[in-house]
């Protein structure tokens, strides 16, 4: 499978979150076609890619108003008919609706989103690892 991953990120976190999922993926013989920022998207490797990652942080007052960071950004990605798509975030107290949000927006720019992870920033290696293996349980590696 051939994945291409678009990142927004602040402080790190959802780019060190990307890199590891790039890791699991590649050490189950994906090819990652790149990674890139969703501000400045490889248009290339998203149109090489079976599978595009989408992945930002969660952005709000912590208990209320949570909603993918760079939301504006997200819906100007472009068009992905006919790609398979999967959402992550990262958050440090609670995500509440950040990747049902996350979800619609991407559903909206084309892409068949098969699902998301919201990722604890304290948790990245464990959740990257979780998500990669979701990732690889709902795929089906091509023959
Ligand atoms: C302005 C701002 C608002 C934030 N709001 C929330 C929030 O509402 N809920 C939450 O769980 N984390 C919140 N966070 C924490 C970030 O989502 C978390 O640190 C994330 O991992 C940052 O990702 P990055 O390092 O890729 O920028 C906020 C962080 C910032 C800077």
């Amino acid at each position: 499978m051939k994945a291409a991953i678009l990142v927004e990120s602040l402080t790190g976190n959802t780019w060190k979150a990307a890199e590891l999922v790039a890791a699991n993926l590649q050490q189950a013989k994906w090819d990652i076609t790149g990674l890139s920022k969703v501000r400045d998207p490889d248009h290339a490797s998203i149109q090489e890619a079976d599978i595009v990652l989408v992945g930002t942080w969660t952005h709000g007052l912590f208990v209320v108003g949570q909603a993918p960071a760079g939301a504006a950004l997200l819906s100007q990605l472009p068009a992905m008919r006919g790609k398979q798509a999967a959402v992550f975030c990262t958050f440090a107290l609670n995500p509440a609706g950040t990747l049902d949000k996350m979800t619609r927006i991407i559903s909206g720019v084309g892409a068949d989103v098969i699902g998301g992870l919201a990722m604890n920033r304290r948790h990245l290696d464990r959740n990257a690892e979780e998500f990669a293996l979701r990732l690889l349980d709902a795929v089906p590696a091509r023959r």
